[in-house]
């Protein structure tokens, strides 16, 4: 019985990718896809199918693949903590509150938030106590403080580079984010030891130093 695994398609796909092939698994051919979403590993009983990060929880839950590989960030805004079973390590970056220097975050004023993260934002001020308006954006966040459409903005921060060209500053740190490992319950119990078998060459490499590159 083959191991179908859910990949983010982007970044996390080449980083998942560089780690499997560190365990020897064959990725040969994610690596030279094309176009092509399902794949298969030459050397193993394992199927790889490249969806966006969304969609993987959406595969996983359904049961159509038993691994999912996706953010952190992905599984907080939709409330799937339960699913994660490793941590990956790699794609690290931070949940952040950020805006213009000017930004008074402890001013009584309703302000107005942006963000591609609507439930993490609105997690984050409800804690606070604050009551604030969201407006969910799809991408390019930054420019909504510089253009006027929000107070500030709630999004992932990496290396801070965007931040920085766009002339933003971070307020507060709201969480660490980095790749996940998710498992479909169903599957664990019908494939139990291929899949803990995976999950513990996994763990054990991370837990050594090892890098996906
Ligand atoms: C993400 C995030 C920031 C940027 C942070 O956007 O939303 O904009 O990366 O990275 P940095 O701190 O290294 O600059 P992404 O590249 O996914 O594009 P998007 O804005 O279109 O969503």
């Amino acid at each position: 019985m083959s191991i179908t695994i859910a990949l983010t398609k982007g970044r996390l796909e080449k980083q998942t990718i560089a780690l499997f092939e560190q365990l020897g698994i064959d990725c040969t051919e994610v690596r030279e896809k094309g176009r092509k979403l399902i794949l298969t590993s030459a050397n193993t009983d394992i199927r790889f199918i490249l969806v966006k990060a969304v969609d993987v929880l959406t595969y996983v839950e359904h049961g159509v693949a038993d691994i999912g590989i996706v953010g952190k960030d992905v599984l907080l805004e939709n409330g799937k903590d339960d699913y994660e079973m490793l941590d990956l390590q790699f794609g690290a970056c931070d949940f952040c509150l950020a805006s213009v220097a000017s930004y008074e975050p402890t001013s009584p004023r309703r302000k107005v938030i942006a963000t591609k993260y609507p439930n993490v934002a609105a997690n984050y001020f409800r804690e606070k106590g604050q009551d604030v308006e969201i407006i969910k954006i799809e991408g390019s966040v930054e420019i909504a403080p510089l253009l006027g459409l929000a107070d500030a903005i709630v999004d992932i921060v990496e290396t801070g580079e965007t931040l920085r060209e766009n002339g933003l500053v971070i307020f507060d740190k709201l969480a660490p984010i980095s790749a996940r490992l998710i498992v479909n319950r169903t599957a664990l119990k019908k494939q139990t030891t291929p899949i803990f078998n995976l999950i513990d060459q996994l763990d054990a490499y991370l837990q050594q130093g090892g890098e996906a590159e």
